[in-house]
């Protein structure tokens, strides 16, 4: 099963055009390397409901696993996890644990990260750093674990 992934950037600058887009193409070549088809992508700013609406519209595009860039931060206008959780059914704290042991081993600063997943209807949200080389860091601690996790979510349940 290929896995239908969407991306989607949040960024107030970005999605004002006072700088380009970094995260979202540096995600899409890393999920096109992992074999991946990119069917959506988007650039939001840090509001909730943009946000929220994104991942709905990815959703509805077939995606079965999102990646967002950005927000999860720990300035007052990083709301990407809080986004999130406001929609989901449930978090994975297994993700957002590795992510930051692992990028500890990079810099110190990852211990202000929030980088999460979350699982939104039946597709697997993941909520990574804004920095480009973070996000793309921060998906190949955790790829090991998105093939198996996609496909349970997908599955269809059978009746008894
Ligand atoms: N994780 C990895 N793997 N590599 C990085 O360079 N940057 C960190 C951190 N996580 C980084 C990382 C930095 S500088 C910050 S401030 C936090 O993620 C939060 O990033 P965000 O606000 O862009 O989402």
């Amino acid at each position: 099963m290929q896995i239908q992934v969407g991306i989607i950037t949040i960024s107030d600058r970005a999605s004002k055009g006072l700088y380009d887009d970094l995260g979202g193409p540096a995600l899409k070549k890393a999920a096109e390397g992992y074999g991946w088809k990119v069917v959506a992508d988007a650039l939001v700013p840090d509001e909730k409901r943009d946000i929220q609406r994104a991942i709905r519209e990815h959703i509805a595009r077939g995606c079965a696993l999102v990646l967002t860039t950005g927000g999860t931060g720990v300035a007052l206008r990083d709301v990407t996890p809080e986004a999130v959780r406001e929609i989901a059914v449930r978090e994975l704290p297994g993700f957002g644990e590795v992510m930051r042991m692992e990028s500890m081993k990079i810099t110190k600063n990852a211990i202000l990260s929030r980088n999460l997943a979350a699982v939104v209807d039946h597709t697997l949200i993941l909520c990574l750093p804004g920095k480009p080389s973070g996000a793309v860091e921060c998906l190949s601690f955790v790829v090991g674990a998105i093939p198996h996790c996609v496909e349970v979510l997908q599955e269809v349940p059978t009746s008894c």
